[in-house]
């Protein structure tokens, strides 16, 4: 696994657990940040030995506080719009990943924070965990995804009020929300994305890509999802794991799924 400047990792049992290492400024999103997760997500993508992945954030106060703000200094017009689009594309290719991604919330997710967590495929957070997008103080708006995943997580109304508001909401809240499927003491936070990604990690890694794959298409315009679901559906078919799986059923015992 190649070494990153921001980012510290640790594999262990197919789990690549991945901290945005930057506490001193919250883990603050810089180009750092931006160039490491791309090459993780490209890392993962070709290492086998990567089941699954964890992202959280260095210390206990913050995920990440957003996108690092001495970075907009006197950006102009098109630098703008280019930086928002290498935010999208990075997090993007985290949505689209074919292993599953968790965002472990362990303090402030605001602004690219919080896009960040909305791009992972679901997220926990910690009892002290804040999500918001401040970006209006700021005279902007959320350019890495924000104002779209807010609306398709937590709904059009919840989302225009908190984008406009530059409130934050705690953990609870985003529970009731959808923003978070659990809550959890700061402590147990990892523990709680390990439980369930062992749990996850004994599936078949070809059907779990083909179901990220099938539930991101919700939001593909481009696509008819039900059509893409047959087509995936199918594809499984085809595969070894899926005769393993169905075997093993039927003859009682446990399937042993090779990614095949
Ligand atoms: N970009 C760059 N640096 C940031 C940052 C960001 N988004 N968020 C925090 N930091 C830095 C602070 O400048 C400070 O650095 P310093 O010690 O060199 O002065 C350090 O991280 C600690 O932050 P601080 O503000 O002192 O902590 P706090 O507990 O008083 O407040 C927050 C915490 C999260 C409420 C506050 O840091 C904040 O509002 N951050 C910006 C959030 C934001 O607007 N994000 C969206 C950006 S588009």
């Amino acid at each position: 696994m190649q070494q990153y400047q921001t980012l510290f990792t640790e594999l262990t049992n197919g789990i690549l657990t991945v901290t945005i290492n930057r506490p001193d400024k919250l883990n603050a999103l810089n180009k750092d940040v931006f160039t490491d997760l791309d090459n993780l997500v490209n890392n993962i993508t070709n290492d086998n030995t990567v089941k699954s992945v964890i992202i959280t954030g260095a210390g206990s106060k913050a995920f990440v506080a957003g996108a690092d703000i001495t970075e907009f200094g006197n950006l102009s017009i098109e630098e703008g719009k280019q930086l928002a689009k290498r935010g999208q594309d990075i997090f993007n290719k985290i949505e689209n990943c074919a292993k599953p991604i968790i965002a472990c919330v362990n303090g402030f997710a605001l602004g690219g924070g919080c896009e960040l967590a909305m791009a992972c495929h679901f997220r926990i957070a910690a009892d002290n965990a804040k999500f918001g997008q401040p970006e209006v103080n700021l005279g902007l708006i959320p350019g890495y995804g924000g104002t779209q995943r807010l609306a398709q997580l937590i709904g059009k109304g919840r989302a225009i009020e908190l984008l406009i508001s530059a409130n934050m909401i705690d953990a609870n809240t985003a529970l009731q929300y959808g923003l978070v499927n659990y809550v959890v003491p700061q402590a147990e936070l990892l523990q709680k994305a390990i439980s369930i990604l062992e749990n996850i990690n004994t599936k078949a890694p070809l059907a779990i890509a083909a179901c990220i794959k099938a539930a991101n298409t919700v939001w593909d315009e481009s696509k008819n999802g039900f059509n893409e679901e047959i087509a995936l559906f199918g594809n499984c078919f085809g595969t070894e794991d899926m005769k393993e799986g169905s075997a093993a059923f039927l003859e009682k015992r446990k399937a042993n799924f090779i990614g095949k």
